[in-house]
């Protein structure tokens, strides 16, 4: 393959059948003067005839593209590799050459159309998902190769949609469930992290009781506080646990609402949930279940709860409002929030705020107080209290050593009532 002097970019994808062909349609249309754009799968899926369809709507014409393998690269010299892949949790492409590696996800408009065509919709209205998204690819394309040279090697992107950055989250903790595994390679785990250390959870105020008495592995370290220290949990009570991880607060809440109580544990990474599940049969729990679901989706349902705790998971919502919200629903008059979060008490510089790292490290994402109270207060919530624990800042600051984070972050709990 014939290589000139202008940027060598490779779009990768799992199937190279839409996505990367629609960027490298639009780099070839668009950037042709300054980049030299290539694209490639990791499976042979075939060009996509509705991504041929909608780009040639667009005045750009990639019928006579074909679907290519990574390995035919891999005597090509690369400057830059973009994985655009965003959902394809299980096949994530991992690409370990030596050149900058950039993940920028879009969502996968075959599987947006497969939903819509599961429900019965025209064709025209599924291939709006390829046009939405062909969209967004062009206007991503518009601002290379600029965009790229301020980034460091292995930098990835977060991508402004909510299910994108939920996608991530989920791959990061399926990881730290499956022990160690991490998604999309080095694209979203940072082996820095502290993340997934239990010795941190005594820092929190658990007692060597509540540690020895949970099964073992329940106690993953993920939390940043401890709720229960807050939630005055009564015998009898129903109490719903956000983002249970491996199920350490439910177990321990489990202790104290007694048999004629009931604890829900609800997570979206379904190697929690299992991991979870293993756990409170290890410990023979009868009052403890756990849902498969996204907080923001909660599966629980009306005014059916006493009290719900969290411990680390509200920071990672990109919905929190969509969050408060769902917690009220959920909630019996007069029920109880007992959280522990991360919350920002300086605004985020945009290096932060953007680093998917230091998103699913829990920091990142942190809203500012001031909002956390404003978005309680309009979900219905009174009697708002919000604890921030200015000691915190060491601990913040042991997570991500040389960082300064500790300057915007802190651990804080909060309550309120519905
Ligand atoms: C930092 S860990 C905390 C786990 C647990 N609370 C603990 O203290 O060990 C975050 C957990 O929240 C879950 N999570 C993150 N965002 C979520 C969301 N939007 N809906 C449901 N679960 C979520 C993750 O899968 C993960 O298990």
């Amino acid at each position: 393959m014939i290589v000139g002097k202008k940027v060598n970019l490779l779009f990768l994808c799992t199937g190279n059948s839409c996505r990367s062909q629609m960027a490298e349609g639009w780099t070839r249309h668009l950037k042709s003067d300054e980049i030299h754009a290539f694209s490639a799968g990791v499976e042979s899926h075939g060009l996509n005839p509705d991504a041929v369809k909608v780009m040639s709507e667009a005045g750009v014409d990639i019928s006579d593209y074909r679907a290519k393998h990574i390995d035919e690269f891999k005597d090509v010299q690369l400057d830059v590799v973009i994985i655009v892949c965003s959902n394809a949790k299980e096949t994530c492409p991992v690409f370990s050459g030596n050149c900058k590696v950039v993940h920028y996800g879009f969502n996968d408009p075959p599987e947006m159309a497969k939903e819509l065509a599961d429900k019965g919709t025209l064709k025209e209205e599924q291939l709006d998902c390829y046009r939405k998204v062909r969209d967004e690819i062009k206007a991503f394309v518009k601002t290379l190769p600029e965009s790229l040279i301020n980034q460091s090697d292995k930098v990835v992107r977060i991508d402004s949609d909510k299910d994108n950055l939920r996608n991530q989250v989920r791959n990061l903790y399926s990881g730290i469930a499956n022990e160690g595994d991490s998604c999309c390679g080095s694209s979203c785990y940072s082996s820095s992290s502290p993340l997934g250390n239990p010795e941190f959870s005594t820092r929190f105020g658990y007692t060597g009781d509540d540690l020895s008495s949970v099964p073992p592995g329940a106690n993953m370290g993920l939390g940043c506080g401890n709720p229960q220290a807050i939630a005055q949990i009564k015998q009898g009570e129903v109490v719903l646990d956000l983002g249970a991880g491996g199920g350490f607060d439910c177990f321990l809440a489990a202790k104290q609402v007694g048999s004629e109580g009931k604890v829900i544990g609800v997570d979206m990474t379904p190697e929690m949930i299992s991991k979870a599940r293993e756990n409170a049969h290890k410990g023979k729990y009868a009052n403890v279940e756990f849902r498969l679901g996204e907080i923001e989706h909660l599966p629980v349902a009306d005014s059916s709860v006493d009290l719900i705790i969290s411990n680390c998971v509200i920071n990672l919502s990109p919905a929190k409002d969509q969050v408060f919200q769902e917690a009220y629903r959920v909630l019996r008059p007069k029920g109880r929030l007992a959280l522990s979060d991360v919350v920002a008490i300086a605004q985020l510089p945009n290096e932060v705020s953007e680093n998917v790292d230091a998103h699913c490290g829990c920091v990142a994402g942190a809203a500012l107080v001031g909002d956390i109270e404003k978005m309680l207060k309009n979900s219905g919530f009174s009697e708002i209290l919000i604890d921030i624990k200015e000691d915190s800042a060491q601990f913040i600051s042991d997570w991500f050593p040389g960082s300064g984070m500790e300057k915007y972050v802190r651990s804080a709990l909060i309550t309120a009532v519905r």
